[in-house]
C-alpha cells in the first residue's frame, strides 16, 4: 500500500493562502483609487440593490458601511483576509440567469478570456440592470493605440448601452470608467458569428 490517504494532506495543499493583489497594491500611490469611484457610483444609483463584485480582490464594496443596505456578492479566484468571497472563474459564475441590478469590474479584466467575464456579467445582470468597469488607460490606450472605442462597441453587441458621459479617456489619467445599462438579451447576429473583443495589453508593473 502506497502512502496515498494515510495522512491528511497538508492544510497548505487543500487551502491557499489568501494572495496579495500586486495591481491594487500599485493603485495605492495614485491620487484616486478606482473602487472608491466604484463604491461613489454604486451610492449614486439606488437600483443598484443587488450587485457582484466580479474580480473583487480585498472586497472593499461589501465591507463599506454606506452600501450595507445593499447585497453584494464577492467573487474571485482567491480567498480574501476577511473570508467573504465565493472563489470562482467569473467566467463561471455561481449565480442564476437576470439576478442581479448592477455588476463592477474594477481593474478585473485580466484574462485573454475576458470576452467570458462580460457574457457572464450580461447572463447575470437583468434588464436595465447595470455595469461598471474601470481598467488601467495603458492597457487600452497608449499613443496611437486606442482600443476604447472597439471595446464599448463588443460591450454594446452582448446587449448593453454605454451611458458614460464620455467614452474618451482624460489624458494624463491612470485608469478610465465606462459605464453601460442591460438594455436586453443579447441579440442573435444573422451569421451567429461571437462577439470580437479588442486585445487588451498586459499591465506594466512599476516598483514605486
Ligand atoms: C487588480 S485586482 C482588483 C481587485 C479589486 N477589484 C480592487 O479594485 O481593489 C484584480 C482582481 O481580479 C481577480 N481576477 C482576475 N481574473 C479573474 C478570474 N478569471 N476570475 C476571478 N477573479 C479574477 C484577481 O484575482 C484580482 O483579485
Amino acid at each position: 500500500m502506497g502512502s496515498e490517504g494515510r495522512f491528511p494532506p497538508p492544510a497548505s495543499l487543500t487551502r491557499p493562502p489568501p494572495i496579495p493583489h500586486p495591481p491594487s497594491q500599485q493603485t495605492k500611490s495614485w491620487p484616486v483609487r478606482p473602487v472608491d469611484r466604484a463604491i461613489r457610483w454604486l451610492k449614486s444609483t439606488p437600483g443598484a440593490r443587488v450587485i457582484a463584485d466580479l474580480g473583487c480582490g480585498d472586497a472593499q464594496i461589501s465591507r463599506t458601511r454606506s452600501l450595507a443596505d445593499r447585497t453584494t456578492h464577492n467573487f474571485d479566484l482567491c480567498q480574501n483576509e476577511h473570508g467573504n468571497v465565493t472563489v470562482c472563474n467569473i467566467a463561471d459564475i455561481p449565480l442564476p440567469d437576470a439576478s442581479v441590478d448592477a455588476c463592477v469590474f474594477c481593474l478585473s479584466l485580466m484574462g485573454t478570456d475576458y470576452g467570458t467575464f462580460l457574457e457572464e456579467a450580461a447572463r447575470i445582470l437583468r434588464t436595465g440592470g447595470h455595469l461598471w468597469i474601470a481598467e488601467v488607460t495603458s492597457r487600452a490606450v497608449q499613443q496611437a493605440f486606442n482600443v476604447v472605442p472597439d471595446l464599448v462597441a463588443a460591450i454594446e453587441a452582448l446587449g448593453f448601452t454605454c451611458t458614460s458621459p464620455s467614452k474618451k479617456v482624460a489624458e494624463g489619467s491612470y485608469f478610465f470608467e465606462l459605464v453601460f445599462v442591460k438594455r436586453g438579451e443579447r441579440k442573435a447576429t444573422d451569421d451567429g458569428r461571437a462577439v470580437a473583443f479588442p486585445k487588451l495589453r498586459a499591465c506594466a508593473y512599476k516598483k514605486r
